[in-house]
């Protein structure tokens, strides 16, 4: 697919400015031994009982939630598309001696893993926003986690996503328009974003199989948000979607 190879090549380019990024934040040096500073209260319930689970964490990016997970004792399974993030990561498990297995795939096709493997499937911290099909993605979450594994989504809420590129204090965007938006990165490179509403992560979510358990509204900051250039403290920072495969 054209614009998840497009995204592919930014996320590529981008990876050493984030590394930088992530070594000044200092979280994943830490997150192994202190889950609770990059794992939220909202998500704890969810997680707190993955020793010894098989788990998969989808986006996988800085991998601070990959290694919050390890520390806790889940058998982590790291997917993202960008080969260069996901071998800062490796390197960066091998200086804390974690134990995770990398793979680089695209979420909308995750072809190499089997049917029915994983007790969870981790997603979120701005991952949809790059993925142009909701529906494939969370039908091949569901289709990895086993019956009775959870699926959790935590992602940026979406009514953010409606004041990205205002400058005053009213919405730039239509709700409802899903994209796709296409940018140039500081690299000049082209990017492509999808603004999925609430009701697309729940019925997608349903529809690829998953009960809901629970869907939570929390936070209302979000660390290092610095595209928006609105002051949104009075919206929820994440919508936290948890499902059950049925
Ligand atoms: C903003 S990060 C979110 C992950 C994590 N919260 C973080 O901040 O690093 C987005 C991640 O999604 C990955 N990504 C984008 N499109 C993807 C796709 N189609 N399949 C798998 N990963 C993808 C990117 O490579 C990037 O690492």
């Amino acid at each position: 697919m054209k614009i998840h190879e497009a995204n592919q090549a930014f996320w590529d380019a981008s990876a050493n400015w984030w590394r930088e990024k992530e070594d000044k934040r200092g979280l994943w040096k830490k997150a192994h031994q202190d889950p609770s500073s990059v794992l939220s209260v909202s998500e704890m319930p969810f997680v707190k009982d993955v020793e010894a689970k098989k788990v998969c964490v989808l986006g996988s990016g800085d991998n601070e939630v990959a290694f919050a997970l390890a520390g806790l004792g889940g058998h982590i399974t790291s997917v993202d598309i960008s080969e260069r993030r996901l071998d800062i990561a490796a390197e960066r498990a091998d200086t804390l001696g974690l134990q995770l297995s990398f793979l680089q795939a695209d979420v909308t096709d995750l072809s190499v893993l089997e049917d029915n493997v994983f007790d969870l499937v981790y997603t979120g911290g701005h991952v949809s926003v790059w993925i142009s099909d909701i529906q494939k993605y969370y039908e091949e979450a569901v289709r990895i986690l086993s019956v009775g594994g959870v699926f959790i989504v935590n992602e940026y809420h979406p009514i953010r996503r409606i004041w990205l590129d205002a400058n005053g204090e009213h919405p730039h965007h239509d709700y409802f328009k899903r994209g796709p938006y296409t940018y140039t990165s500081d690299e000049g490179l082209p990017t492509f974003e999808y603004h999925w509403t609430v009701s697309d992560h729940i019925q997608t979510m349903v529809d690829a199989g998953c009960f809901i358990v629970k869907v939570d509204e929390h936070g209302t900051h979000i660390q290092d948000e610095f595209w928006m250039e609105v002051n949104l403290e009075k919206l929820p920072a994440y919508l936290m979607i948890v499902g059950e495969k049925g």
